[in-house]
């Protein structure tokens, strides 16, 4: 059939107007993230998940997992219970199938935990003085050095301060062995996995007013000045077993991080999911830049510690709940960290030596980045991407990945000072690499 020519106009225009409204429908689409871990990750953090080994064989968990989270925090297959059952026998299947499910599907995983009064072996509640101290400190160099280079984030040390309103340690056999035995920890878990960003985790430590808060913020405080190595502080932030959700949760989330370090909400869960509280806690984060993203303390009702309290973001059967709207919604109006970084040299990187990132050539769906270290030879530096983006080719240095393929350690390869890499945008053009140390020897 022939149509004739104002015909075929008025069809054409038709067709134009449908596709058009096809597209914006399509633009409008692509606008608002569907699940938690992508909307978190357009505004440059996580949303994550604790994740129980025996749980990874129920195809509805997993399909959850894989759908909405992009980080993972073993829920107890870490402790030291599980990865040293007898002395010096150390044990990690449980541990290793998480991390590798995290891998395979692009997701960064918190060690949690490597220094803690509970979950111990027996043979270890029965240690005290300085064979307790060296265990522990064996525990840690062990457990981090198996993990090297798997893990974005290790609890290092969980839980040292007591509740009440002492703002003291909290007793324990590891506090015992003397007052300096948290930062013995760090230090051992910084020399076994030197790209681990180190942290301190607690609970009832999210209102500020309160002493354990402050105790927590005085201990960091001290740490910062005298350079014992601490990256990061959890908040647990069990909003369950009576505790609530404190009105000034974002100005402790502030005031540490105005301490220089990052802030995560750790093991977030809250009684009967109420979808206000969820809602605040989600904008609490997002208005901290340093809030690097959220865990919550597992995935449905039933898979909670605390299943009696129905906390979480899914029921029983995998449905999402109010809380569950309300935290996307929020994520998904939070703003879109600002271009970065910046050419220049991102905010004082750690460690010895100084890498300035510069802009190069933008493509439709990749761009280059070049870095100039300066103030040392044989260095290393790390850069961190905003998942989904990749590396995809890499000059003037060697390249070595963590598991999520976000964390690129580049070392020299000779005597140059200068390296690059190509980005590849796989739909969020708008972050940029961070440069989160330099080490130089
Ligand atoms: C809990 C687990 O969810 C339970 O399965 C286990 O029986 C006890 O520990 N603070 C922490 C977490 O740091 O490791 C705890 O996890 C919850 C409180």
């Amino acid at each position: 059939m022939t149509v004739s020519t104002p015909r075929r106009a008025v069809l054409i225009a038709a067709v134009a107007a449908l596709a058009a409204s096809l597209a914006v429908g399509v633009t409008t689409a692509a606008q608002a993230a569907t699940t938690l871990g992508a909307s978190a990750a357009e505004k440059g953090r996580y949303f994550g998940t604790a994740v129980a080994a025996n749980r990874l064989g129920d195809s509805a968990y997993t399909t959850i997992l894989n759908r909405e989270f992009n980080q993972i925090t073993p829920e107890n297959e870490m402790k030291t219970d599980a990865t040293e059952p007898n002395q010096n026998q150390f044990s990690y299947g449980n541990a290793d199938r998480i991390v590798a499910h995290a891998r395979a599907n692009g997701m960064q995983v918190r060690g949690h935990t490597l220094a803690w009064h509970a979950q111990q072996p027996r043979w270890m509640e029965s240690l005290s003085g300085t064979a307790l101290r060296n265990a522990m400190l064996n525990h840690v160099t062990q457990v981090a050095t198996h993990f090297r280079g798997q893990i974005a984030w290790w609890d290092v040390v969980n839980e040292a301060f007591a509740d009440g309103s002492s703002g003291a340690r909290r007793d324990s056999n590891l506090q015992r062995t003397g007052n300096d035995w948290i930062e013995a920890a760090f230090r051992a878990a910084r020399a076994a996995d030197p790209n681990a960003q180190l942290c301190y985790n607690d609970y009832n430590t999210d209102n500020w007013t309160d002493a354990k808060t402050q105790g927590v913020y005085r201990m960091v405080q001290d740490f910062k000045q005298r350079g014992v190595p601490i990256d990061c502080v959890g908040f647990q932030s069990h909003f369950t077993g009576g505790s609530n959700y404190p009105s000034n949760y974002r100005t402790t989330l502030s005031s540490f991080a105005a301490l220089g370090v990052d802030v995560h909400i750790t093991e977030l869960d809250i009684r009967n999911a109420p979808a206000d509280a969820y809602r605040n806690v989600t904008n609490d984060c997002l208005a901290v830049p340093r809030c690097k993203g959220i865990t919550v303390w597992g995935i449905r009702d039933s898979d909670s510690w605390r299943s009696g309290e129905s906390p979480l973001l899914f029921n029983g059967s995998g449905q999402k709940k109010a809380a569950y709207d309300a935290v996307l919604a929020a994520l998904n109006s939070g703003t879109t960290p600002p271009t970065s970084p910046p050419p220049g040299t991102t905010p004082p990187p750690a460690g010895n030596c100084t890498a300035s990132a510069t802009p190069g050539q933008v493509w439709g769906d990749r761009y280059n980045t070049s870095v100039t270290v300066s103030g040392g030879s044989n260095w290393s530096v790390v850069v961190t991407l905003t998942s989904p983006q990749r590396v995809s080719t890499t000059w003037n240095g060697t390249p070595s990945w963590d598991s999520s393929g976000t964390v690129m350690t580049m070392r020299a390869n000779g005597s140059g000072n200068t390296f690059g890499f190509t980005t590849m945008t796989n739909g969020n053009s708008s972050a940029r690499p961070q440069i989160t140390s330099c080490t130089a020897s």
